[in-house]
């Protein structure tokens, strides 16, 4: 007897990250594999955005940087709990490529099969500086200690769950990178999956999740 089931069930992992190379200058992909096997190459979109893309100011006038480019990569059918290794790369026009350092992880088990899955469950991080610098508008040093806590104990966790109030931004761009730059032992490693808090939809009349209903105290 023969089940078709829609949606079929497989085990893959989205890759993302951040060059300053636009998708005419180089094409972006993954090389990746089972750790020690032949590694193969996926390929990756490129998008960005744009200064009238943001709400208003500060992310349109004082705030705004210029983002870059995102890459993202889709590696499909994945042997369920295997340790896999992979590498970033551009393939530049000139022929040649460039690759990251590499980089590894274990691919979840396959779906409903039992498991223990360890799993981190926050929100309200932020990001800050180790050596005391600081910059306007910038208020989360005790996010260190969480990174810092985290990445300790990596290899007691599966999965990571970054509920809401991700960076703290709040409009000013170039800390996306700073807290890209914090999280990336850990996201580079696990799963790190993010939710939307009110500090990264918060614009008036355009879409909060909160609109303008006073529905008590949000920090
Ligand atoms: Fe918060």
């Amino acid at each position: 007897m023969k089940f078709l089931t829609t949606p079929s069930y497989f085990v893959q992992m989205t890759v993302t990250w951040t060059s300053g190379y636009d998708i005419k200058e180089a094409v972006p992909f993954v090389l990746w594999g089972l750790k020690g096997q032949v590694q193969k190459q996926s390929p990756a979109g490129t998008l960005t955005f744009k200064r009238n893309s943001m709400c208003g100011s500060p992310a349109r006038t004082v705030g705004w940087r210029d983002p870059g480019f995102i890459h993202t990569s889709f590696l499909k059918d994945l042997w369920p709990n295997f340790a896999y290794t992979y590498q970033l790369g551009h393939l530049l026009s000139n022929g040649t490529s460039v690759l990251s350092k590499r980089y590894s992880f274990k691919s979840s088990p396959y779906p409903g099969q039992d498991s223990l899955q360890r799993v981190i469950i926050f929100g309200d991080m932020g990001k800050a500086e180790r050596d005391g610098s600081n910059e306007y508008n910038n208020y989360q040093p005790g996010s260190l200690n969480t990174t810092d806590r985290l990445i300790e104990d990596l290899s007691n966790i599966d999965i990571v769950l970054h509920i809401g109030d991700i960076s703290y931004a709040n409009g000013y761009i170039s800390q996306w990178d700073q807290f890209t730059a914090q999280v990336e032992p850990i996201a580079s490693r696990v799963p790190y999956m993010l939710g939307s808090g009110n500090h990264e939809r918060d614009w008036p009349d355009s879409g909060s999740f909160y609109e303008n209903i006073q529905v008590g105290s949000v920090v």
